[in-house]
């Protein structure tokens, strides 16, 4: 199947690859030509896991290519529009994808299935149905939603095994393309067809959902450090029912990222655009900003004794094992903390995450190589992603560097016990012990 998409930043580009590793031929589309050109070379700034074989092997098949120009449009059996849908004071920002609709109506050639893969609210494919009946009369296409639940880091991997996968559509003549696009997966996963409005709805449903059951985990956490419990034990035995589920019970410094912290505001005003308080979506988005004020509150008072208190962060980005920065609450709290005059020295194990850091924070906090030259003269250490490398660290070494021997752990990552036994004292959120 011939198919081109629109938009290659961290979910446009491993759908073009991956869909093409399944066989289609592809052509990614994006109006960035520094990226096209790197991506021409084989080249690429976002980094998934197996991403960078699948683009040199489906190039090197001829069945991966890129441009800048929309001219190919015409051949395409399937247009897929993944764009940003920013958040905007005035709700969801559809102007990227608009511009996509008006930059691709005149170029339709032949019957076209255009897929919705941007996070939309119900009802935006209606209206970019209707915008490009208004544009080209003469079209012959269909406009389908097909949500995507890729995890930043881990997108190739959910796209050859997801949980589910999310179809609205209301055309038999565009359901037959996509029962043949997702043949692939029908023995592998559940294909759900619904109509358009609700597969939108499916999207942001369920990020609010995740990001509901983190806030709440990290609300249980507060109380669990109150009440002498601890809540992994806690989060476990919740988990084991099945009605709740093990995962995303994790407390931590609050979600954070190009998502869920977009797609709760976007629910809760569309919510207040059709007449109604979603209340416990409205609750999440607070308990959330609130979490990070919490957490620099929490730092302040455990460097209160020192005079030019110094703390060093290790782990910037939203989550492990990614570079960005995107409203990650190591960078929220790290504001705080300035705020408070307390110095930090920050340093992540991926080298494009602190270039992503430095593009917020500037030259506000300095850098370190590594996490023993970060910790140098620290009165505290706080873990703000849980990084595998931060399980390994040399307790004893770090006990030589640091001033004074405080850990603050916001992901339970690191070996408490080896760090105890060089005389730290360590917080971890949702335990009381030190
Ligand atoms: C999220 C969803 O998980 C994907 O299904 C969805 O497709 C994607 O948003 C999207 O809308 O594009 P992602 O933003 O990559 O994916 O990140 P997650 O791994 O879901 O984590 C989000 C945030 O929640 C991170 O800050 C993470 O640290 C935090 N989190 C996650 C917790 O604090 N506790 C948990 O138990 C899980």
């Amino acid at each position: 199947m011939n198919m081109h998409v629109i938009g290659l930043g961290y979910v446009g580009l491993p759908i073009a690859v991956t869909f093409s590793e399944l066989g289609n031929v592809v052509v990614g589309i994006d109006k960035n030509k520094e990226k096209i050109d790197l991506l021409q070379k084989y080249e690429t700034r976002i980094t998934e896991a197996k991403l960078k074989d699948l683009l040199i092997k489906n190039i090197n098949a001829k069945r991966l290519s890129f441009s800048s120009s929309l001219e190919s449009i015409g051949k395409a059996d399937v247009i897929t529009i993944v764009v940003d849908t920013p958040i905007s004071l005035g709700g969801v920002d559809l102007s990227y994808i608009n511009t996509v609709v008006h930059d691709i109506a005149n170029y339709l050639d032949g019957y076209t299935v255009i897929v919705i893969k941007s996070t939309v609210l119900p009802g935006t494919c209606k209206k970019i149905e209707n915008l490009i009946k208004q544009l080209n009369p003469k079209a012959s296409f269909d406009v389908v939603s097909i949500p995507e639940f890729l995890r930043e880091g881990m997108a190739i991997h959910d796209i050859f095994e997801p949980n589910r996968i999310v179809i609205g559509v209301e055309s038999q003549r565009a359901k037959n393309i996509l029962e043949k696009l997702y043949s692939p997966f029908k023995n592998k996963t559940k294909i759900f067809f619904t109509s358009r409005s609700s597969a939108e709805m499916v999207k942001y449903a369920s990020n609010s959902f995740l990001a509901m059951k983190i806030s709440f985990i990290n609300e249980i956490s507060n109380l669990c450090e109150k009440s002498g419990c601890n809540v992994y034990d806690v989060a476990y035995g919740m988990g084991l029912d099945t009605r709740i589920g093990e995962k995303f019970l994790n407390p931590g410094p609050g979600y954070g990222g190009n998502c869920f912290p977009k797609d709760t505001l976007g629910l809760a005003s569309f919510g207040k655009s059709v007449g109604l308080r979603l209340t416990l979506v409205e609750s999440t988005i607070m308990a959330n900003e609130s979490r990070k004020k919490e957490l620099a509150d929490k730092i302040s008072y455990f460097v209160r004794e020192y005079k030019t208190p110094k703390v060093a962060f290790l782990g910037l980005p939203f989550k492990a094992g990614v570079d960005d920065c995107r409203k990650s609450p190591s960078i929220d709290i790290i504001i705080k903390l300035l705020d408070k005059n307390i110095d930090v020295c920050a340093y992540d194990p991926i080298p494009t995450g602190i270039d992503n850091s430095r593009k917020i924070l500037g030259s506000r906090i300095t850098y370190a190589v590594d996490a023993y030259n970060a910790v140098k003269n620290a009165d505290l250490i706080v873990f703000g992603t849980e990084c595998e490398n931060f399980k390994f660290l040399d307790w004893a070494k770090i006990g030589t560097l640091v001033r004074n021997k405080i850990i603050f752990d916001l992901r339970n990552i690191i070996n408490s016990q080896e760090a105890r036994k060089n005389g730290f004292v360590c917080h971890i959120i949702g335990t009381s012990n030190t």
